[in-house]
């Protein structure tokens, strides 16, 4: 009986131990980590995925660089065909490119410290997949020298035991979606905040659609999501829908979030539930 049983187990437990590496990247790259948001070009009807991955359409005009998200399809001469895999693992976790020249920092690598092992391999093979494009993007330009950041939860390599805990699940994925690169205001050395004021929000992002500014998330009752129901926090992170019912703003990557697990979303919805109120 008990032997039944425990095959019965294994056999319902299969098809989530049975997710490839490459399905498990494709999730990462089009879901939680909204690689799309910045690396693939935009038409009228928004993220033109028949050329997914080929370099995003927006430019990135900062004090420090002005850059654009690059080609990171296999293509040889406009993207990352050349790179081997170890080096590809290596950039995602340093921002250090093979020919040994540093990403700017809105390349979120700082917070992709914490990927674990399987999930590296597990995008390294999806990158590897995608058909190849060839597209060249500008070329970025550095003005002055860029400074590392280590953000609120990142820096250490997390384990994929780890994942089972549905706090320790929902900080890495909110880690990996680098929330808080976006919802942490400047200090003042033009870096983030990340020791006072983590989850705060009020940084100003303009693009196509004017200006918005980054949100409180941290659960303050006043000013952050305190009084929100779970079920308020998710529409806003899957459908862009606030509160009150009107439209949020980009460059939040709402479309990407709405295809996330149920079991990720509450995760991370638990894990905004225990930032420091700010
Ligand atoms: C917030 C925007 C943003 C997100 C999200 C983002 N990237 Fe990037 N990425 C960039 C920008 C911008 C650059 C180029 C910066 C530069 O040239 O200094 C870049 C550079 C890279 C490069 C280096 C390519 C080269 O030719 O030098 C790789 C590889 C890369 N990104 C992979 C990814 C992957 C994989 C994801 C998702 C897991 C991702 N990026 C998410 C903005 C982003
Ligand atoms: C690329 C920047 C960016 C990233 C990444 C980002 N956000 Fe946002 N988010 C924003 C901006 C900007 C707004 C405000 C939009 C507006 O007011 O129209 C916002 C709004 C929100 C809101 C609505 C709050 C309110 O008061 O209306 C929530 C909740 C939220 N974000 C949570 C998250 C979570 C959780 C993540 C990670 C999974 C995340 N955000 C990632 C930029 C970002």
């Amino acid at each position: 009986m008990r032997i039944v049983f425990g095959i019965a187990l294994a056999l319902l437990t299969l098809p989530a131990c049975g997710e490839t590496l490459v399905e498990r990247g494709a999730y990462l790259v089009g879901s939680v980590m909204a690689c799309h948001n910045c690396h693939t070009p935009r038409g009228p009807q928004g993220l033109d995925l028949s050329r997914a991955l080929s370099g995003g359409s927006q430019v990135f005009d900062e004090p420090a660089f002005k850059v654009t998200g690059s080609n990171i399809t296999p293509d040889k001469d406009t993207g990352i065909g050349n790179w081997s895999d170890a080096e590809l693992k290596r950039f995602l976790v340093s921002g250090i490119r093979p020919n040994g020249t540093k990403v700017a920092p809105i390349m979120p690598t700082a917070f992709y410290t914490v990927l674990t092992g399987r999930d590296l391999d597990a995008l390294t093979a999806y990158l590897r997949s995608v058909p190849s494009v060839r597209h060249e993007t500008r070329a970025p330009e550095y003005k002055i020298a860029l400074k590392s950041e280590v953000p609120t939860y990142a820096g250490k390599q997390a384990s994929e035991q780890e994942l089972s805990d549905q706090l320790a699940r929902g900080r890495y994925l909110l880690t990996i979606a680098h929330c808080l690169e976006c919802h942490t205001p400047e200090g003042p050395s033009a870096v983030h905040d990340f020791a006072a004021a983590s989850g705060k929000g009020g940084r100003t992002f303009r693009g196509p659609w004017g200006e918005s500014v980054s949100s409180n998330i941290t659960p303050d009752r006043a000013f952050g999501l305190g009084q929100w129901s779970d079920d308020e926090i998710k529409r806003a992170i899957t459908q862009g829908i606030a509160r009150d019912g009107h439209k949020l703003k980009p460059p939040m990557a709402y479309a990407a979030y709405a295809s996330m697990t149920a079991q990720d979303l509450d995760a991370i919805v638990a894990f905004l539930r225990t930032l420091p109120p700010r």
